[in-house]
Parts: C-alpha cells; structure tokens; sequence
C-alpha cells in the first residue's frame, strides 16, 4: 500500500506493507533510527512517537494507521535554535546511563510539558509509567523533567520563546 505521512514536518511517501509497524517503518523505511524498538508487545516504551500530537507506542500502531497523519520523532524535538528544554534537562541531569529509553521517555517528558508545565514528581512518575528504564532506577529521568520544566517557566517569564510543543 503506499502511504504518505508527514514525519518531523516533511513528507513521506512509501509503498508499504499492510503489516509494517510505524516503529520499522520510521526505523528501516526512513532511516529515522531514534525511535528505538524494544519488545514488540507494548510493555517497554522505547518506541513512544508522536502520532497527531499524542505519544504512542510505536510498535503498536501499524504504518498504515499513519497514513495522512503527523508523527513526531525525538529527531523532530531539536530545533534550529538548538535542543529542545527536555533534551538539554536529560543532559544536565545525568537523565540516561545506556540510553536505550531515553528516546521515548523524552518524548512522553515533552508531551507533559505542554499539558501541565508544572508537573510533580508524582505526575512525571504516572506519565513515564508506561516505560522501563532498566538502568537509571528513574530518580535521574524525573530530575531531568523537573529541570526542563524549571527553565521553561524561567524562560516564559523572562519571555523567552522556547519554541515547546511545536512539532519541527
Ligand atoms: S518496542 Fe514498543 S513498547 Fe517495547
Ligand atoms: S538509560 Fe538505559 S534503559 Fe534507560
């Protein structure tokens, strides 16, 4: 089947098969290999992408589900004014060890971000619950958020435009 999708903000278009996973398609198809793939049945969440503005779990959707729709990669949260806020709080606090989750996890952290700027450690637990870190025992992920969502507020206030929450 051929389907076009606008991934990261340029179209695609690509014969695919009816049973192709978005996460194999985003991966094998266009090369966008920061979406990573880990189980297959849904339980670790390294695959989490955007479809439409809402985290999903990649390799639970098919690319044909995709097709006439936005999807957003952890390759599409950089802009041309640098790393997005949750990448840069990643960074600075230590928020990956092997880095296998790391993709999805920012990706659901940028989502929660533009739902609920101010989010407690409680909040950033449920939101990330869905994925498995198997080596950082979470404290430093959840650092990580809160420290995003520190310098956005600070940002916002000094009226920096963070440019969050705009698909790339
Ligand atoms: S690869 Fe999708 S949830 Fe594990
Ligand atoms: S940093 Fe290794 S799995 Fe999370």
């Amino acid at each position: 089947m051929e389907i076009s999708v606008d991934v990261n903000g340029q179209s695609y278009r690509a014969e695919v098969e009816p049973r192709l996973l978005l996460v194999h398609f985003l991966r094998d198809t266009l090369g966008l290999t920061g979406t990573h793939w880990g189980c297959d049945t849904s339980n670790c969440g390294v695959c989490v992408a955007w479809l439409d503005d809402v985290p999903v779990k990649s390799c639970t959707v098919l690319a044909v589900m995709a097709d006439g729709h936005r999807v957003r990669t952890v390759e599409g949260l950089e802009t041309a004014d640098g790393l997005d806020t949750v990448q840069r709080g990643f960074t600075e606090c230590h928020g990956l060890q092997c880095g296998f989750c790391t993709p999805g996890m920012m990706m659901t952290a940028r989502w929660l971000l533009d739902h609920n700027p101010d989010p407690s450690e409680d909040e950033i637990r449920e939101a990330i619950s869905g994925q498995i870190c198997r080596c950082t025992g979470y404290e430093n992920i959840v650092r990580s958020i809160r420290w995003a969502a520190e310098h956005e507020a600070t940002a916002v206030e000094s009226g920096v435009d963070t440019g969050k929450g705009v698909p790339a």
